[in-house]
This record gives C-alpha cells, structure tokens and sequence, in this order.
C-alpha cells in the first residue's frame, strides 16, 4: 500500500514537505508550514466558492455525482422513497437510524403537537403586503420565532436543541402554508392533529368551507415522497450557509432563516421557480429549439438543468418523474410536461449540454408537479424549504457536536490600495 503522503518541492526555498493524506484530502492548515521565511505568514488554499474545499466531516448524506447516487445515512433515496414516509426519513436524517415503531409514534406525537405557532405570528404576517412573496415571509417569520424562544441560544445543551428541532420541523409546514393564505387574502387554518405530516400541510393550505379536510391519498403520498427527495444534499449553498451562520452559536431558528435566505435564489432553490417562468415562456414545443439556440449563444440558462457535483442524472430527478404521474392521475397533465419532456430529449442528444454534463436536477420537474396541486409559482421554493429545514437541522447539530469544528473564518488574498494616508 503506497505511503498515504504528499511530498511538495517548495521551489522559492528548496525546501521540501510531506503532508498526510486523509481521506483523499490535505489539511489546509498543514500547508502554513510552506514559508519563505520567518515573516511569511505561510502558504493558504485559494478556493472560490469552495469548488474543491471539503470543510467538514459529515455522516449524514452520501453523493457520488458521476454515477447519479444519492444515500441518506447509507440508505439509498430510491429505497427510501418508495417505503418511507418523510418523518421516518426525518428520523432517519436527524439520529442516524431508522425509528422503530414506538420510536416513530413518540416522534410522530412530538412533531405533531408543536405544529401550531404562537398567535403573535399571525398578526407579525398581516404587516406583509397582500403579494409579498412567501419565501420573503417565510424567512422573515421563521427569524421571527427566535423571538419566542430566547432559550434556543443555548445550543450546547442537547435537550435544549431537540425542542428548537422538533419545534421547527412541526412548524415550517404551518408557517409556510401561512404564506400562501395570506397571498390569497384567506383565513390561517389551524393545524389538525388527526393528520399526517403532509396530510395537515394541505389541510393548512386548501381547507375551505368542509368541517374537516380530508387529503387527497394519493396527493399526500406524492408530497412525502417530495419532501423526502428534498429533505437533504450534503454541503449545498443553504446548507454552507447553515453551517457558517451556526458556527457562531447562534440560535437554530436564525440560522434557518439565514440558509432560507440562500435556498431563494435562483441557482438554489429558486430554480423551481424559474423553471417554471421558463416553460411558460417557450409556450410551446415548436419554440424550444429557438430557446436551445440562444441558451447555447449564451442569453440564458435552461432553469433545472445542471448541478455542481451530479456530472449524471440527478436521482432525484428521477424518482420526481414517476410521481408526475401519480398526481396527474389525480389533477390532470400540466401541459407543461409536455414542454419539459423534450426541453429534456432535446438537451440529452445536445452536445453543447453533453459536453458540460448538464442534466436535469431536482428543481426541473417538481415545479410542474407543484402547479398541477394548485400552487402558485412563488411557493415552489418555499415548498423546498420545508423538508430541507430537517437536513440543515441535522447538518447544524452534526456541526454543532463536531469538536473539530470552530466559528468559520476564512481567509483571503488581499488585492486593494497599499496604504496611503487622506490627502492633508
Ligand atoms: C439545487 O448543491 C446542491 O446540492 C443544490 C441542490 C440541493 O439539493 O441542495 O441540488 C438544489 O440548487 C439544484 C440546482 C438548481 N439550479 C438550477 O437549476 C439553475 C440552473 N443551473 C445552473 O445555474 C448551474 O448548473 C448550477 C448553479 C446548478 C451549477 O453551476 P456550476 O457548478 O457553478 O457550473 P457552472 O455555472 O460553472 O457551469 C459550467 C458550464 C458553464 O458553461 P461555460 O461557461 O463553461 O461555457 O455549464 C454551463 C455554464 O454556463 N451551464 C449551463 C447551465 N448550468 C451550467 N448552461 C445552460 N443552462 C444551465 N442550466
């Protein structure tokens, strides 16, 4: 077995270094040793948006972007997708193992009855214009619950950070359907406690004039399958953001918001959101080869397709497909569909998006999905938001409980003014 080592030749000195390799990488840190002399501060990584920085150690999700492989806790998505429902996969996330059925049912309870928010919140969501976006809203009131909890700063203490969990999870879904309520000018609906996880989410979000909601079986399934395809992606934009906004020790409810924040935009998780502005621009089949035309002169993106670490097809992708057609069974076919199908075709035989490996991600047909429920577009990325809180709170915890880990610090390579002194 060759020596697990790296030897650098420092050129400027002659000077030669032999750094263990663990884990396929170097620690930065031990290249500090690299100097020209005494003075030199030694020498650092330079690593825009972190392309290839690993910055932590993490246990919670496997990626294998070449070959399209997705695991959480070493189960595979397509496993967990097909038997699990979003709690379990939760549970999963957050503990590291599949509840077992008296642990789920205390897990189920718990998230349950933490579903309501404090009636505070309510009048906090009437101040937002009638057609604020949700995301804004959803951001706003989620820092907003940090108000109502001052005791969530004490992040050292475990039980303390389990309640904040457990609140957020139960209570993104109420907030979340808050937002659209408030955009449609419609009264909040109380959460039901006879209904699951997603069950109540739809209650919370289409129940009208009937005493009680019933969801439709089939919808409600789709929605567990969504929420657990999207529930966590190891190191992505939101959760960096989680990470590094945690890192501070501040409270699990503004770091939320904060990775909210970056979930928003539109290389994130607004995607959905811009896929679907983007098939309701071509119209059309006939129009998608003009489109293609000028996404390959460079007047724009294909919206949902490409991804920094799937170089294949995004598994995610996948799976979302097929529940397409569980929904469509129910609410009809989007006509959008048929404009994504051979935006896809298209864009697979295409060497220009051959050549950069760009396929279709998670965000490419879960808005689709999404519009046929009865969703308005600005929610897509809200509805992201929801599941991936469980995976930015596992994310948080792990770095929370993880002793290598301090505040987060970079660095950089200054290129302003030398000093100079004001002009006397
Ligand atoms: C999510 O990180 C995660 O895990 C995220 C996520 C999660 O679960 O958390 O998976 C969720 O955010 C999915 C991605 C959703 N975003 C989109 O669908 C927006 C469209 N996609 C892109 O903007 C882009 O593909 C990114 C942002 C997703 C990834 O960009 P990279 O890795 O920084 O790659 P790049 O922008 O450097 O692109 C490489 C080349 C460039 O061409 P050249 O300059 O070399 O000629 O590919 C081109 C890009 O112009 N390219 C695209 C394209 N994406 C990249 N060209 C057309 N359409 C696209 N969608």
């Amino acid at each position: 077995m060759p020596e697990q080592t790296l030897t650098i030749a420092d050129n400027r000195t002659g000077e030669s270094y032999t750094l263990p390799i663990e884990n396929g990488t170097v620690r930065a840190m031990d290249l500090r040793q690299i100097k020209i002399d005494a003075d030199d501060f030694g020498l650092m990584t330079y690593d825009p948006a972190l392309m290839n920085t690993a910055s932590t150690r993490s246990a919670i999700t496997f990626i294998d972007g070449d070959k399209g492989i997705l695991e959480y806790r070493g189960y595979p998505i397509e496993q967990l997708a097909e038997t699990c429902s979003f709690l379990q996969v939760a549970y999963l996330i957050l503990f590291g193992e599949l509840p077992s059925e008296k642990q789920l049912a205390a897990w189920t309870y718990d998230i349950t009855h933490h579903t309501f928010v404090h009636e505070n919140i309510k009048t906090l969501m009437q101040a937002f214009r009638y057609d604020a976006h949700p995301m804004g809203m959803f951001i706003s009131t989620v820092a907003a619950l940090s108000t109502f909890y001052p005791e969530a700063n004490e992040v050292n203490d475990v039980e303390n950070r389990l309640v904040q969990i457990k609140r957020l999870i139960a209570k993104v879904p109420t907030i979340a359907a808050y937002t659209f309520r408030h955009n449609r000018g419609l009264r909040y609906v109380y959460p039901d406690n006879d209904l699951s996880y997603t069950g109540n989410f739809l209650n919370m979000m289409f129940k009208m004039t009937e005493t009680k909601y019933t969801a439709n079986r089939a919808l409600e399934r789709a929605l567990d399958v969504l929420f657990i395809l999207h529930a966590d992606h190891e190191q992505n934009c939101s959760t960096n953001a989680m990470r590094s906004i945690g890192s501070s020790r501040v409270d699990p409810y503004s770091a939320t918001a904060g990775a909210a924040a970056a979930l928003y935009g539109p290389l994130h998780g607004g995607a959905n959101e811009e896929v679907l502005k983007m098939l309701s621009r071509i119209e059309n089949t006939r129009n998608i080869p003009e489109f293609i035309q000028r996404v390959k002169n460079g007047e724009g993106k294909l919206m949902g397709f490409g991804h920094r670490v799937y170089k294949n097809y995004d598994p995610r992708a996948r799976i979302i497909k097929r529940v397409a057609d569980d929904v469509f069974e129910v609410t009809g076919r989007n006509r959008l569909l048929d404009i994504a199908l051979e935006l896809e075709r298209i864009a697979l035989e295409d060497e220009y998006f051959i050549s950069r490996k760009l396929y279709p991600n998670v965000d490419f047909y879960s808005g689709i999905i999404y519009q046929a429920m009865g969703l308005p577009v600005a929610m897509f990325p809200v509805m992201f938001a929801i599941p991936r809180t469980l995976g930015w709170l596992a994310q948080w915890q792990e770095m929370i409980t993880d002793s290598e880990q301090k505040i987060t610090r970079p660095r950089q390579i200054f290129v302003g003014h030398p000093r100079r002194d004001l002009p006397t």
